[in-house]
């Protein structure tokens, strides 16, 4: 079990999304978004912002935890 604070002070979580950009931001307009979208939190996928599944490859070869976050309509 690895805490928040036993990970190095200097390793980044973003190891090839827009590294000519000082900071990565994407903005999405609420009335524009589906039923329901995957975002990305593993920083590996090839259609970030969206999850594209990577993160099982990650998680397997690394032994971390992430997946996306998923937002859906209520009723969807
Ligand atoms: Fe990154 Fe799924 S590909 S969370």
């Amino acid at each position: 079990y690895v805490t928040y604070r036993t990970i190095k002070p200097k390793q980044i979580c973003n190891p090839c999304i827009s590294k000519d950009k000082d900071k990565v931001v994407h903005i999405e307009n609420i009335e524009d978004l589906g039923e329901k979208t995957s975002y990305c939190r593993c920083w590996r996928s090839a259609k970030f912002p969206y999850c594209d599944g990577a993160h099982g490859k990650h998680n397997r070869e690394t032994g971390d935890n992430v997946g996306p976050i998923v937002v859906k309509r209520k009723n969807a």
